[in-house]
C-alpha cells in the first residue's frame, strides 16, 4: 500500500463522511493518563498516528481497546514515565505525552520527537514552559528526560501561539498545585477539545477558546465519555479536491464553524457552499479562480495544514496566486512535485511561493514526503489529465483513515496499490 494510482479528470460528486480529528484525538488520548479511571473516547479516527499513540499508551501500562467507533482507555495501572521504541519516532504528537506523563508520574523520558519534514519544529517553548512549572530537563543521546518533585502553577506568556506547547502546559497545569495562567495561548479548536475533555473529567479552567487560559490545578480527575470533533483539515482537503475537480459534494459532519477562513478562501476560488445540520455542501463549476494572496496564520486564520492542498488547486487555476506560509518554513517542498505535473510554481523564499495557474495539470509519478503535502498530490492527481502515481503514501495514512475509499465514494478512479 505504498502508492496511490489515480486516473484524473473526473468531477467529484456525492457525499462523504468526515472522520474524527487527528489533532484533537491525540492530545485527548494523552490526557487520559491524568485520570485513574476509564475514559471512552468516541469518534476516534483509525489512522496510523492514533494506532501509534495506542501503542505508546499500552507501553506505559494503559489498557486500551477499540470499542465501536472509539477507544476505551483504562489508565489506572500506569506507573512509569519512561518510554522508548519505534512508535515515538516520526510522531511529533507523542510530544503531548510529555505534559501528561509529568502530571501523572512526575517524570518522562522521550525520544526527541520526529514528525513531518516541514521545518525546524523546535520544542524549546515546551521545555521552557514546563521548567517554569517545576520541571528539570536533561538531554542525552537524543533522549529528553524531565523530572519534577511536584508541578506548581505559573504565569506563562507564550511568544508564539504554539499548539503543542499550549497543550503541554494545559496537561501539566491540570495536575499542578495552584493556578496556571497562559497568555498568548494557541486557540485552535483542538485545544478547546482537549479542555472540554479535561473539564468533563473534573478539571476547572477559564478562558477556554481564547488566548488567555486560566487552569485551576490539582483537582481529582474522573473517567468520562468524550466525542472527538470532526476533522476540519480532512474536511478542507476534500473541499479543495471538490473545487479542483469542479464537483459538487456534501461534506457530512464537516465542522463549518471552525472553517471560516477556509470557506472564505473557497468562495474566492469560485466555489459556492451551503451549511446545514448535515454538514457543508460545496458546489464548484468549471475552473477554480486564482486568489491574489493566500496567507496561513494561527487559528482562526487559514490553516497551514491546508496550504499545500490549496496550492495544488491554485496551480491549475486561471491566473496568478501568491501563497504566503507564516507558520512553518519548509512547506513548499510539494511545489517541486506539482511542477512535475506541469504546474508553474516558483518558490520565492522559505515563506512565499507564486503559482501561475496553468489551467490543467497532467498526470505524473510524484512522491509524498510528508502528510499534508502528500494529500495535496492526491488532489493534484484527481485534477490532472491522465494517470498519476503518488508514492510515499504511508505519510498520508498518518492522517487520513481511507483517502482512496472516500474519493472513490465521490466517483474518483483511485486505488492504493
Ligand atoms: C500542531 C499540529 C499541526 C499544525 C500546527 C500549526 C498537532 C499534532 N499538530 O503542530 O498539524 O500544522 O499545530 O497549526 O496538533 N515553535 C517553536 N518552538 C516550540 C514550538 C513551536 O518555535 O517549542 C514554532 C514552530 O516552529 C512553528 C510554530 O511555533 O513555527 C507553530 O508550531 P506549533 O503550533 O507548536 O505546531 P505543532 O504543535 O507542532
Amino acid at each position: 500500500m505504498d502508492s496511490i494510482h489515480i486516473q484524473g479528470g473526473i468531477a467529484l460528486q456525492g457525499q462523504v463522511r468526515i472522520q474524527g480529528s487527528k489533532n484533537a484525538a491525540l492530545p485527548v488520548l494523552a490526557a487520559t493518563l491524568l485520570t485513574m479511571e476509564r475514559s471512552y473516547i468516541r469518534n476516534c479516527p483509525r489512522i496510523a498516528d492514533v494506532h501509534a499513540m495506542v501503542s505508546l499508551l499500552r507501553s506505559l501500562g494503559c489498557l486500551v481497546t477499540w470499542c465501536g467507533d472509539g477507544l476505551q482507555v483504562d489508565s489506572s495501572q500506569v506507573s512509569r514515565g519512561a518510554m522508548q521504541g519505534e512508535a515515538v519516532k516520526g510522531m511529533r504528537s507523542s510530544l503531548c505525552l510529555l505534559g501528561a506523563l509529568l502530571g501523572r508520574c512526575g517524570e518522562a523520558v522521550l525520544e526527541h520527537p520526529g514528525g513531518c519534514v516541514i521545518g525546524e519544529r523546535p520544542i524549546d517553548l515546551h521545555l521552557w514552559a514546563l521548567e517554569q512549572m517545576g520541571v528539570v530537563f536533561s538531554e542525552e543521546n537524543g533522549m529528553i528526560q524531565g523530572t519534577t518533585r511536584g508541578l506548581h502553577g505559573a504565569r506563562i506568556v507564550l511568544p508564539i501561539p504554539s499548539v503543542g506547547a499550549t497543550e503541554n502546559i494545559i496537561l501539566a497545569g491540570t495536575m499542578a498545585e495552584g493556578d496556571t495562567r497562559i497568555e498568548g495561548a494557541a486557540k485552535e479548536p483542538e485545544i478547546t477539545a482537549l479542555c472540554r475533555y479535561l473539564q468533563g473529567c473534573g478539571a476547572v479552567m477559564e478562558g477556554v477558546g481564547t488566548d488567555r487560559l486560566l487552569i485551576h490545578g490539582g483537582n481529582k480527575l474522573y473517567g468520562t465519555e468524550f466525542a472527538v470533533p470532526s476533522d476540519r483539515i480532512v474536511a478542507g482537503t476534500y473541499l479543495m479536491a471538490c473545487i479542483g475537480t469542479g464537483g459538487s459534494v456534501l461534506l457530512e459532519k464537516a465542522p463549518a464553524d471552525e472553517m471560516e477562513a477556509v470557506l472564505d478562501t473557497a468562495s474566492r476560488m469560485g466555489a459556492s457552499f451551503w451549511v446545514s445540520e448535515e454538514g457543508i455542501y460545496v458546489q464548484a463549476s468549471g475552473h477554480p479562480r486564482a486568489v491574489e494572496r493566500l496567507v496561513t496564520l494561527p487559528y482562526p486564520g487559514f490553516p497551514t495544514d491546508l496550504q499545500s492542498a490549496a496550492l495544488a488547486v491554485l496551480a491549475a487555476a486561471e491566473g496568478r496566486s501568491i501563497v504566503e506560509e507564516r507558520i512553518f518554513e519548509n512547506r513548499f517542498r510539494v511545489a517541486v512535485e506539482l511542477n512535475r505535473m506541469g504546474a508553474c510554481i516558483e518558490q520565492v523564499n522559505a515563506h512565499m511561493a507564486v503559482a501561475r495557474g496553468i489551467g490543467q495539470l497532467r498526470g505524473a509519478r510524484v512522491e509524498a514526503r510528508e502528510l499534508r503535502g502528500g494529500a495535496a498530490l492526491v488532489i493534484a492527481g484527481l485534477m490532472a489529465q491522465g494517470e498519476t502515481v503518488v508514492t510515499g503514501c504511508p505519510y498520508i495514512y498518518r492522517g487520513y483513515e481511507n483517502i482512496c475509499r472516500d474519493f472513490r465514494e465521490l466517483g474518483a478512479r483511485i486505488a492504493s496499490v
